[in-house]
């Protein structure tokens, strides 16, 4: 059976404002799937929701038919990045260590397999020589790689990224994708905010677009339909083809 996650009418409210609108909603392992829609979308709140980070109103989030909030130590989560303390006093060890923690428990020592593996996702986003560097001390892209080390380390199947590519150099981008597209050919749930519709949203295999209710979901194309865009974005997104975009004032 292939992975999956699957969300069942779910809606979320923050005191008075009304963020999500029963979403129905499968997202399959194996694939590459970015979720799109304005800002204030409700796109971070269905992230949150879907890892049990926030209260929700109503519906429920399966991972392979068991409750998803059951299931934690499979899931790794990079929040977006104005929504993390980057004067916290931590190096870049230390940050792809914490993705060890969930295999080895607090207060243990590592081991030397989950040394070996911190160390071999330091390796794959090209970050080993910052290996004492404070993250504060990071440029935005590095950072990026530096949480995304340490989600592999903590050897998860689902991998939720919360706009990654704000504030990053192209080689950055690019190094992230080719580690995204590998983990979803191995298999795993990759599942990445992108609020920005140009050339880069051509490496996602599926989207999710969002305006507080579910708009499409599903094959890319078939989600970057112009009345599909025209219902998120109120007519302002004009979408021409896979190699031309142009964002209307
Ligand atoms: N902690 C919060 N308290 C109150 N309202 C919030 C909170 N977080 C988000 N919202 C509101 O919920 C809606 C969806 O926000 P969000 O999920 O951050 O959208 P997006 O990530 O798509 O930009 C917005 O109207 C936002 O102002
Ligand atoms: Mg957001």
């Amino acid at each position: 059976m292939e992975s999956a996650i699957n969300i069942n009418n779910l809606s979320v409210s923050y005191r008075n404002i009304e963020a999500l609108r029963g979403i129905n909603l499968n997202i399959s392992a194996g694939k590459l799937t970015g979720m799109i829609g304005p800002n204030g979308a409700g796109k971070s709140t269905l992230l949150k929701a879907i890892l049990g980070l926030i209260n929700i109103n109503n519906g429920q989030v399966f991972y392979n038919n068991k409750a998803l909030i059951e299931q934690r130590k499979i899931v790794a989560y990079v929040p977006q990045r104005s929504q993390i303390d980057w004067t916290y006093p931590a190096t870049v060890w230390d940050v792809v260590m914490m993705g060890r923690i969930t295999k080895t428990g607090w207060f243990k020592r590592f081991s030397n397999v989950s040394k070996q593996k911190a160390l071999n996702a330091l390796e794959k986003v090209e970050m080993t020589p910052f290996l004492n560097r404070p993250i504060g001390q990071l440029s935005g892209g590095q950072q990026q790689r530096v949480f995304l080390a340490r989600s592999i380390a903590q050897e998860a199947e689902i991998f939720c990224f919360d706009e990654p590519f704000v504030g990053v150099d192209q080689r950055t981008e690019a190094i992230i994708f080719n580690i995204f597209h590998k983990l979803a050919e191995s298999g795993k749930i990759v599942l990445v905010v992108n609020h920005d519709l140009g050339e880069s949203i051509t490496n996602f295999d599926d989207l999710i677009l969002l305006n507080k209710e579910l708009i499409a979901a599903g094959n890319r194309q078939e989600v970057l339909k112009q009345e599909n865009l025209d219902q998120a974005y109120n007519g302002k997104v004009m979408f021409f083809n896979e190699n031309d975009y142009n964002l209307a004032a």
